[in-house]
């Protein structure tokens, strides 16, 4: 076993997409129980952009390699690791480190890539999916035919959601934030009579629509679950859209996604604005979800990482389902980090983004 020169994409000191970079760095080889991946795509996620900024917490100090999921061909492996994972297409999620072309990872979340799924599909699955289970599922405790609200129903979760809920008969109002997602998800879903879509803003009359939407698929009025990644202006109507024992589960909070780059001195006037979402940001009182009956939870994926047997239970229970594989992917080749992440950022996105490794 040999090192590896590989390219990799470190975040310097956090805070600006400037202090994003490129650079060659030589990789071991893959330690015991890990395997080495010829990395031929990378998983976008809302949290690299987080990261880069310096705006998410659940990162580890120092310089990083961004990145939760990839998928590439095993090209070596560490000791105690059969040789039939060699050659193998395989995708999986990594606790940051996957913004590059080989990576050593362990091989407890290394799957095998279904034979009838390209490897972009396979790159595009695993962390948005896995999201959306675990927050329906897991913390939100959905039965069939219930009510859910998905936000960004035309994003990655967005689109994951629709695909598990729609094996589970739910109904479904989704919400996006312009006309053209709206267009998509019609052409999309627009057979379904359980699922219908809405634009999210304004925020101020939006309990409303969002309760004509449901009238028109469920006489009842009001959710089992909201999907809430947008939370600021929508928390409180998400939350009075609940039913009594309705469940709000709070997995991200994109509407504090930063406009500028967060430089400390040029971009004053967005770190201004930044602070002023935080400080107004939406809090709760917990004898009101007593009185109200009613459940707000939240979580992040990446703690159940080192969960090793949950986190592949939920694979196995997701595998039952038979999903179709992700349809919506923006490809960016690999060089092109920044531009993607800054596309990312914009809202404009549909579905998944990933980077395409050329070797
Ligand atoms: N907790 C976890 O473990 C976990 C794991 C994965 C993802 N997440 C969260 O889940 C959410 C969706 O993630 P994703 O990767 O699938 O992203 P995505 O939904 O594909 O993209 C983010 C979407 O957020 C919406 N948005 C709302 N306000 C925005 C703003 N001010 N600026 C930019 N976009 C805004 C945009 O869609 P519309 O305007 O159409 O709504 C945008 O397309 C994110 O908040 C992410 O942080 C959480």
């Amino acid at each position: 076993m040999t090192t590896q020169t590989r390219k990799i994409w470190l975040v310097e000191k956090a805070g600006s997409f400037n202090n994003f970079k490129q650079e060659h760095e030589e990789l071991p080889p893959p330690p015991p129980k890990h395997v080495r991946i010829k990395v031929k795509f990378v998983g976008l996620n809302y949290a690299d952009i987080f990261l880069v900024l310096g705006l998410y917490s659940a990162v580890p100090e120092g310089k990083l390699i961004p990145g939760l999921e990839y998928s590439g061909i095993v090209e070596s492996i560490g000791d105690g690791i059969s040789e039939d994972w060699l050659g193998k297409r395989v995708y999986g999620v990594s606790r940051f480190c996957s913004y590059a072309t080989y990576i050593n990872v362990p091989v407890t979340y290394v799957k095998k890539t279904p034979d009838n799924w390209t490897d972009q599909q396979a790159c595009a699955y695993p962390v948005q999916t896995l999201t959306v289970y675990y927050a329906l599922e897991e913390l939100g405790r959905l039965k069939p035919n219930q009510n859910v609200l998905v936000h960004s129903a035309a994003g990655g979760c967005g689109l994951a959601a629709l695909s598990i809920l729609s094996k589970k008969s739910a109904k479904v109002v989704g919400t996006v934030g312009t006309s053209s997602k709206l267009d998509l998800l019609n052409q999309k879903y627009g057979e379904n009579p359980k699922f219908t879509f809405i634009l999210r803003e304004p925020a101020k009359d939006f309990e409303d629509r969002a309760k004509q939407a449901l009238l028109k698929i469920d006489q009842g009025g009001l959710f089992d679950i909201v999907l809430d990644s947008v939370m600021g202006d929508w928390f409180w109507p998400n939350y009075n859209l609940l039913k009594k024992e309705g469940k709000l589960v709070v997995y991200g909070s994109a509407s504090f996604t930063p406009t500028g780059n967060l430089h400390p001195i040029s971009d004053i006037i967005h770190w201004i604005k930044l602070g002023w979402k935080y400080i107004w940001r939406p809090k709760i009182d917990p004898m009101q979800l007593m009185q109200d009956n009613k459940t707000v939870t939240g979580f992040n994926l990446i703690h159940l990482y080192e969960s090793e047997e949950r986190m592949n239970k939920l694979f196995e229970q997701l595998r039952t389902l038979e999903l179709d594989p992700p349809s919506k992917i923006n490809e960016f080749e690999f060089d092109q980090a920044v531009e993607a992440l800054t596309y990312f950022k914009s809202g404009k996105s549909v579905g998944k983004i990933v980077l395409r490794v050329q070797h």
